[in-house]
Formats: structure tokens, sequence, C-alpha cells
């Protein structure tokens, strides 16, 4: 299978098991943005819950925040990101299509679509923020920003949150939400899109210890991605080089994965200096010192930022778990997904539709979802059609309800990846499930 046909395979069946739709569909579709699904969502929720957890639940020095998307306009200028959050954008005067000039067909001197040579423009830079007005007034007073990053509403509540929440540096303030890119070139699906989420942590720490967190934070969030199942080998850390640092940054590593298109980033991890807090001190005319109450003495934290997309640990997931196999004769398509991160962990089947099975099973399935387990009841189609399909939808194990279970009471659990089946009482399906949910890698 080419690398291509593996990004054709997944899309297809993200659409054909409703893991992900193209945005308006219906009207042609826009490409840029993506909808998520009945299973897409539910995938999306585990990979932010499960971030939550360990960036947030488990930590004493992290809390959450929700900051609004619309912010002061004058954020964007205190940040940078009205001056410098830009792509070289460059247009054939052929067939005046535009793109961004470093990619490395343009550099070519040749039009990706019509492919005139040497008809390019001067490149001139791009604001890749969407604009809109607040308030009913459409004029440039009133012009606000779609975030392009959660970071900054970290930023601007670092106070807000130190002084409610009684934290000491070095503490963390974590958040998940949207943000908006007008990317001059979306693509390869959820990869690259206008729309999309983060989930970003700004560590705020004593200057002169940025180098040891910076170092914590690298290891914990590779450490991170393999909790998830993802291969080891195909993530690496890029660390970029001084004319590759973004204007704030003293230092900063990319997590990168082997997608079908190449290696790309998913995550950053940023060692972003004084430059933020002092930026927006500037701009507001606010202190943002914090005191030292040992020492009493005043500072400007540095921040260690750790930066990942949701949308694109979804295409990760989806991307590492996908498999297809021939099992005795049969090909199958696997999505092996971990079972945290699967969105049906169980799927329950009565082997026939008749002699009781069916309601056998369906007492099962719904002492499940009351010890929310998501689980699914299926009882069309021959079993092996069964198994196939919930194979395709990433769902760990399948309980079949037979014969035997009517007589003693005992049902067959399958595992997705072995094929083991093993028997299990009833009683003993959702410990069984529990346990190995709650298992550590
Ligand atoms: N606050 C720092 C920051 O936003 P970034 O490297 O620009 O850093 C962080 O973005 C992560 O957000 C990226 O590693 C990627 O996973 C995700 N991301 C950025 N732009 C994206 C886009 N257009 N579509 C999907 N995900 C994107």
């Amino acid at each position: 299978m080419s690398q291509n046909d593996l990004m054709d395979k997944l899309v297809s069946l993200a659409k054909r098991r409703g893991y992900i739709f193209q945005s308006s569909e219906i009207y042609g579709g826009t490409g840029s943005v993506w909808d998520y699904g009945p299973l897409g969502v539910e995938l999306k929720r585990n990979v932010k819950d499960l971030w939550w957890t360990t960036m947030v639940h488990q930590r004493d020095d992290v809390e959450g925040l929700d900051a609004s998307i619309l912010m002061h306009p004058r954020v964007w200028e205190a940040s940078g990101h009205v001056d410098s959050f830009t792509d070289p954008l460059i247009e054939c005067s052929n067939c005046h299509r535009r793109f961004r000039a470093d990619l490395p067909e343009v550099e070519g001197g040749q039009c990706p679509v019509c492919g005139t040579r040497d008809a390019f423009g001067e490149p001139r830079q791009f604001n890749l923020m969407f604009k809109t007005f607040m308030g009913p007034v459409e004029e440039e007073a009133s012009v606000v920003y779609l975030r392009p990053e959660t970071a900054q509403g970290s930023y601007v509540n670092f106070l807000n949150v130190q002084q409610s929440a009684r934290k000491k540096v070095p503490f963390g303030i974590a958040q998940i939400g949207k943000a908006f890119r007008n990317e001059i070139t979306p693509g390869n699906f959820i990869f690259r899109t206008r729309e999309f989420e983060q989930m970003e942590l700004q560590f705020f720490v004593e200057p002169g210890t940025e180098d040891e967190w910076f170092e914590h934070w690298k290891a914990a969030r590779m450490e991170w991605h393999v909790s998830l199942g993802i291969r080891p080998e195909k993530m690496r850390f890029v660390e970029h080089g001084p004319d590759e640092l973004a204007h704030y940054a003293k230092k900063a590593v990319d997590i990168e994965y082997e997608f079908p298109f190449g290696w790309k980033e998913f995550e950053g991890v940023h060692s972003r200096t004084d430059y933020d807090l002092s930026r927006h001190q500037e701009f507001s005319g606010k202190r943002l010192e914090y005191i030292d109450p040992a020492s009493n003495q005043r500072f400007i934290p540095y921040v260690v930022e750790t930066a990942v997309g949701v949308d694109r640990t979804v295409l990760v997931a989806l991307i590492d778990g996908y498999r297809e196999e021939q099992v005795e004769g049969v090909q199958r398509v696997v999505l092996g997904l971990n079972p945290k991160l699967a969105p049906i962990k169980v799927a329950v089947f009565p082997l026939v539709k008749k002699d009781g099975l069916p309601e056998i099973a369906t007492k099962l399935h719904q002492e499940l979802r009351r010890k929310a387990i998501p689980s699914f009841y299926d009882v069309a189609g021959s079993i092996g059609r069964r198994y196939r399909r919930q194979d395709e939808a990433g769902t760990p194990w399948c309980v079949t309800v037979d014969g035997q279970s009517a007589e003693d009471g005992s049902v067959t659990i399958r595992d997705r990846d072995t094929l083991e089946q093993v028997r299990v009482s009833l009683e003993g399906v959702s410990p069984w499930i529990l346990e190995r949910l709650s298992a550590p890698e």
C-alpha cells in the first residue's frame, strides 16, 4: 500500500465509520475544515480528557482555564501576531491562484495548478488571523480577531489564576480550545485546517530555571504520546536552529510524527523567556510580576510552553492504528486504537436472534452503559461481519452471547488485536473491561 493510498483509505474509513466528515459536504464541502461524527467526537473527547488528566488532575502545579476566543485587539499587538503572524504569499499571474511562497513546488518556480513557469509575482506577507467585528458597527475601531492560539488567554490571566488559586511559581495554566488560522494552503485531511483545537500549557518559572523545565516538559510530552500507544519509532524530536526560532523563543523543539506525507510537527515545546508577560505588561500598563513570598523578590516569570493540536493528535492516532491484514485468508482492516482512546470500548452481540440470546445481550449492554463503559449492541449480519465492522471502528473487545450463555451465564470476549477469545461470566464482563482500561501502559 502506497502512502497516498493510506491517506485515501483513512479518509474513506473515517467517513464510512462516522469518524470525520467534510464540513458542509452537501454544499460541496470546504476542504479546510472538517466535522467529527459520532465516533470522531468520542475519540477527540478521549484525547482531550487524557491530556487534561495528565496535565491538570494529576499535578499539583497546574491549573485549568477556559478563556474566550475573542479577546481585546491589543492582546494581538502585544503578542506580536498583528505584525508577525504571517506567511509569505505568492500569486500566479496566469491562473491567479495563491500559494505559500515557501512550498517546495513553488520555490521551483512552477505553478502547481496551471503549470506556468516563472509567472509568480513578488511574495508578500499575509497575516493568518481571521478578523471580525465586535458589536453592531462594522468599522475599523471594532475589529477583533478569532484567536490563533489559546496561549494568550493564559498570559493575560496569569495574575488572576496565580492569585485566585494561590499558586507559587513554578506553576502552569492549561487550556484546551478552538483556534483559527487563515492558512494559505490547508490540506492533508485534518492535519492543517483553518479551524482546529489546541491543548496548551503555559508553565511559569523563575528565570534561570527554564532550561531544566524545558527538559522536563520535553520528556513528559513524549511520554504522554507513548502512553497513548503511538509507536515510539514513528516519533522524533527536532530542535529548531537559531534562525528558525520564533521571535519570542530561546529554545524550541518539535515532536514530529512520520505521517504518510512525511515527518511533520504535531507538538511544540517552547522556552519563551519573559517575552509574553513583559509585552502584556508594557501594552496593558498593568504590572504582571510575581512576588516570591520567601525572598520578597519581584520578577516576571519565564514561560515554558507545550502546544499540541487535538486534531493532529487524532490524525496521528488514526494513522498509527490503521492496518490491513489477512486472517485465515480473509482481509480485515483494523483501527488498532489504544483502548483508552477507542470510542466504543465493547460491542455486544447475540449469536442468533432467538433462544433468549438478544434479551441476555441487551441486559449486558445496558449494564455496561450504566457503568459508563461505552458499549454498542449489534444484532445485524453474520458474526464475522459484526466483528469486521468493530475492527474498523477500533473497538477493542467484542462480547458474544451464545447458546452456552443461556445455560451457564458465560460469554466470550474476543480481543481485536490477538483475536484470542476468553470465556467470562456475565457479571465478570464489566470488571474485566474496567481492569484493562485502567491498566498503565
Ligand atoms: N502557542 C504556540 C502555538 O500555537 P504552534 O506550533 O503554532 O504553537 C501548536 O501550534 C500546535 O497546534 C501544532 O503543533 C499543531 O499540532 C496545531 N496546529 C497549528 N496550526 C494548525 C492548523 N492549521 N491545523 C491543525 N492544527 C494546527
